[in-house]
């Protein structure tokens, strides 16, 4: 997983050029193929009508030979000092937000471990930049893209996401930044990939025309929702490696693991999303990782509650108009239980 980045055309003068917003999209040199166009129809065909397919050298059995997500070894920090900030949804395409992270303190942190739930852009030269900021203000960042991540909008014409989700993590991997098991003091922090899968519902008809990621991502062919969300999910520890008596297993997603956590006061007009919010797979998995504080995103809903024993925490950063829902800081992790 570990590929450099030259090869992805991002250098290092780039990624520490600051948030620019000029060119994107052009700063990565075309990869070679491994998504390959179909004509197939598929419901997840790219913007183009195409459908991709993996080609001979295929992602998935390279992803799953190399050292899997979060199957790593876990990084130990023995220090108990530190403390756990979280924060997701950043969407350093606008550039407030951008200005927002070259804002974040770069003193205050340094013993400090950071949480980034995903969506933080969907260009690459920004998403290296951004990881690289926050790697130096923090002690530890611990990361997993979201959605938006993933989009190839501006990616050259046979990147498919799954080939943007390999770049992603080399990007984080230069950056400093883990996407593995982290365990600090009596803490363990377990990363859980994920996507949605239609199990918080069905959509409906208007969906496909309203919902970006059906135009913005590209999939090998017969990689449905499902499918995509079960690919990610394999990458997911399915138990915390050597775990110790009295530790406390801190979870974090960008998807949400199970649809209550929309709260009641979300009008019945936006409940035609809750098919792509997540998957209840992803509950399931931090279920049985016995997790006390599960960290999510996605949702741009501030929340933190209680269910069945675990707390779950949204702090979405949001998008510039939602200042009304996001608090628009990052929050210190403190289990309250
Ligand atoms: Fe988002
Ligand atoms: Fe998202």
């Amino acid at each position: 997983m570990g590929r450099n980045l030259g090869r992805a055309g991002l250098s290092q003068k780039s990624r520490d050029a600051g948030p620019s917003h000029r060119g994107r999209g052009a700063t990565a040199a075309a990869p070679e193929s491994r998504c390959r166009k179909s004509h197939a129809p598929s419901r997840m065909e790219g913007a183009s009508g195409t459908v991709w397919r993996l080609g001979g050298s295929s992602i998935l059995p390279r992803l799953r030979s190399g050292p899997p997500i979060s199957r790593h070894p876990a990084q130990t920090d023995a220090r108990n000092t530190m403390r756990l900030f979280a924060i997701s949804d950043i969407h350093i395409d606008y550039p407030d937000n951008a200005q927002w992270v070259e804002q974040v303190s770069d003193a205050d942190y340094r013993d400090d471990i950071l949480i980034l739930a995903g969506d933080l852009t969907e260009d690459r030269r920004l998403l290296a930049w951004c990881l690289g900021r926050f790697a130096a203000k923090f002690r530890q960042v611990l990361f997993v893209p979201g959605n938006h991540d993933l989009w190839v909008r501006h990616e050259p014409a046979d990147m498919c996401s799954l080939r943007k989700f390999e770049h992603v993590v080399d990007i984080a991997t230069e950056a400093g930044v883990s996407m593995y098991t982290y365990r600090y003091g009596n803490t363990v922090i377990v990363p859980l990939l994920g996507w949605y899968d239609y199990s918080f519902g069905t959509p409906d008809s208007d969906l496909g025309k309203l919902w970006m990621d059906y135009r913005a991502c590209r999939w090998p062919e017969g990689f449905d929702p499902a499918r995509v969300t079960e690919h990610f999910l394999d990458l997911n520890p399915e138990t915390v490696p050597h775990p110790r008596p009295g530790e406390r297993v801190v979870t974090f997603s960008h998807f949400l693991p199970r649809i209550d956590l929309i709260p009641f006061f979300v009008p019945r007009a936006m409940r035609h999303l809750d098919p792509v919010l997540g998957s209840t797979g992803i509950e399931r998995q931090l279920r049985a990782l016995g997790s006390h504080l599960h960290i999510y995103g996605h949702s741009h809903i501030n929340r933190r509650v209680r269910l069945d024993g675990v707390t779950y925490i949204n702090n979405a950063f949001g998008y510039p108009q939602e200042g009304a829902i996001a608090a628009r800081r990052l929050i210190e992790i403190i289990d309250e239980t």
